[in-house]
């Protein structure tokens, strides 16, 4: 989603800015802009379409050293060049950028304009700019925190003023902020992944603090302008400068990184002599998890399928009651949050607004949250304070696809220590272990072997409907495959728990119709096949995702998709592969912006 990127030092700001919208693009946008200062004035571009259209407008971009530039993601306001950021006041000498949502926009806009201010756009933005001119006198840090004592909303923000090129102010509430700390320049930026070309020194601003950015580096406040001593943290290696690695798009190679991202979130974490595993992050000892009664995992979008995917394995492995929210829904109905639960934020960003809105409720009413998030530093593993950091890497490519592989293993990893000190015993607790262990190299093994993807993709790419059917722990895998098929292809489907299809969607199946069925070897099976002959016995098409080997499966289905064989817990980690390419493959074959579907954002931070 939108994306913050400021400059300030001793070098041209213009290709530094132009660079950090780059590395941001991948968060998903729908317009582009930036401002300089230069001689006491502001230059000011804004596009719409990708950062290269505005690239193209500013070969007469002047020498400056000091300059802000964002990525918009429309919320407030359509896709037009007047409601991209930057927004000026009215004397066009201070430029605002803002990623957030001003909650009382209609009362300040009214204000504004009954003291004479005309808006040019329809952004809450634009107030914003125009509010710290009405309380503009000289000193552009105080002009921005008494106009930020009438905002209600979220913001991270970054503002420019022709007349102090020697300083940019920034402020945070509810959105994300990171300062760079280079040699003798500072940038300020929504995401590390665009501040790490300039250095891995970073400060991340917290809710209500203001940040005073000069070449020489950053003095951070409170809003109401007492001193705050923030840390400086270095960013992760992760944070490498994203690269294709010699794959076509960023998801296919995303999803051949898998045995290697699945590795990592079960690297020193399984235990499997004793059938056991360990999660440092949680700090929790055998006695606070036998204290744990029932397991809430809570996500948007593909994190909440993971999430499901996880409170199966819970309940089956643990005997203890799991369920997963989805957030957005979780935070606005007045939830119970019994004492004795554990709840799990799931988010890959750790910024995604629902996710967080249903942290701060659980945290209100005095409940245990924890996060499973990628990010690191990220606002929900700071807001969490505990949780397991999945560390598959950065991942660039809007559509999820190993984040999902990490965040199931590392909470299948919970459900072992869970269940281990419960129910299962050494011998049990050792078999769970090593099948997790094995995860990694038959994903492997399956990349190398992927089945006749292309057939499928022949019959999907341009059907009038697709469904996806799983049962148990593949009705998560169905709904997450129709998720990725939405998003990278823009071909209408849906995912439904198989028992489920004759009670409606069944009415939608054509002769032909391209059904696929995700039903690996588990305790599920037979029923599976009941259904396949009902999808069947209609003419549809079976796209069968199976266990390799199962002569039965293969049998009914028209098109066969063999994947390694493992436990039952375990399975969506294989079968959810075919389902990535299936999308990927489709969203080629109908010349879709794989990388940067549109419409959406990688991370949601806004409601
Ligand atoms: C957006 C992305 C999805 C993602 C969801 C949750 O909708 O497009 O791919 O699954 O947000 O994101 P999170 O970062 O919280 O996992």
């Amino acid at each position: 989603m939108c994306g913050i990127i400021a400059y300030i030092g001793p070098n041209p700001a213009l290709p530094r800015i132009v660079d950090g919208l780059r590395r941001m693009e991948y968060r998903g946008y729908d317009s582009a802009g930036l401002a300089l200062a230069h001689e006491g004035k502001l230059w000011l571009r804004k596009e719409v379409g990708r950062v290269a259209d505005l690239a193209s407008q500013l070969r007469d971009g002047p020498e400056s050293n000091v300059g802000i530039g964002h990525t918009r993601w429309a919320t407030h306001g359509g896709v037009t060049q007047v409601n991209a950021h930057p927004h000026t006041d009215v004397t066009e000498t201070i430029a605002l950028v803002h990623n957030g949502i001003i909650d009382n926009t209609n009362p300040l806009r009214a204000m504004l304009t009954s003291q004479g201010v005309s808006f040019r756009s329809e952004t809450d933005t634009e107030l914003l700019a125009h509010l710290v001119r009405k309380h503009y006198d000289g000193d552009p840090v105080q002009a921005v925190r008494d106009a930020l004592k009438h905002v209600r909303g979220t913001y991270g923000l970054a503002v420019l003023f022709a007349a102090h090129p020697d300083v940019l102010v920034a402020a945070r509430n509810g959105s994300p902020l990171v300062v760079g700390i280079g040699q003798g320049e500072t940038v300020l930026a929504s995401d590390p992944q665009a501040v790490v070309a300039h250095t891995r020194r970073v400060v991340y601003l917290q809710d209500r603090e203001l940040a005073v950015l000069t070449a020489e580096g950053v003095d951070v406040q409170t809003l109401d302008g007492d001193t705050v001593d923030s840390a400086i943290e270095t960013l992760d290696s992760d944070y490498a400068l994203a690269s294709k690695e010699g794959f076509d798009h960023f998801m296919l190679k995303e999803i051949h990184e898998q045995p290697r991202s699945i590795k990592r979130a079960l690297r020193g974490r399984i235990q499997v002599n004793e059938g056991n595993a360990k999660l440092g992050g949680l700090n929790m000892t055998p006695r606070d998890l036998v204290a744990v009664q029932r397991v809430i995992n809570l996500g948007c979008g593909t994190s909440y399928h993971a999430g499901m995917t996880a409170a199966m394995a819970i309940e089956a492995l643990a005997r203890v009651p799991a369920r997963a929210e989805i957030a957005s829904e979780f935070r606005y109905r007045h939830p119970i949050i019994p004492r004795d639960a554990l709840f799990f934020a799931v988010s890959q960003s750790g910024e995604t607004a629902d996710t967080l809105g249903a942290v701060s409720e659980v945290q209100l009413k005095g409940g245990a949250v924890m996060g499973i998030v990628n990010v690191v530093g990220s606002t929900a593993a700071r807001t969490c304070g505990r949780g397991v950091y999945v560390h598959s890497g950065p991942e660039i490519a809007v559509a999820s696809t190993k984040a999902f592989t990490s965040q199931v293993a590392a909470m299948l990893v919970f459900t072992l220590m869970l269940a281990r000190c419960r129910n299962l015993s050494l011998e049990q607790g050792q078999a769970v272990a090593s099948a997790l262990d094995d995860i990694p190299s038959k994903v492997a093994q399956y990349l190398r072997e992927p089945g006749p993807i292309d057939q499928a993709v022949q019959l999907i790419r341009d059907a009038r409907y697709v469904l996806f059917l799983g049962r148990g722990y593949s009705y998560p895998v169905a709904l997450e495959g129709a998720l990725k098929l939405k998003e990278i292809a823009y071909v209408p489907c849906e995912g439904y728990p198989a028992g489920e299809m004759k009670h409606g969607p069944i009415a939608m199946l054509d002769p032909g119709a391209p059904v696929v069925f995700i039903s690996p070897d588990d305790g599920q099976k037979e029923k599976a096949i009941a259904n396949m002959m009902e999808v069947k016995a209609r003419g549809a098409t079976l796209i069968c995702v199976h266990t390799k080997g199962d002569d039965e499966i293969e049998a009914l289905a028209d098109v066969s998709i063999p994947v390694p064989d493992t436990a039952d817990f375990a399975t969506p980690l294989l079968t959810v592969l075919p389902l990535q390419l299936i999308a990927y493959h489709v969203g080629l074959a109908l010349g879709r912006d794989i990388d940067k579907p549109r419409n959406l954002a990688k991370s949601v931070t806004v409601e």
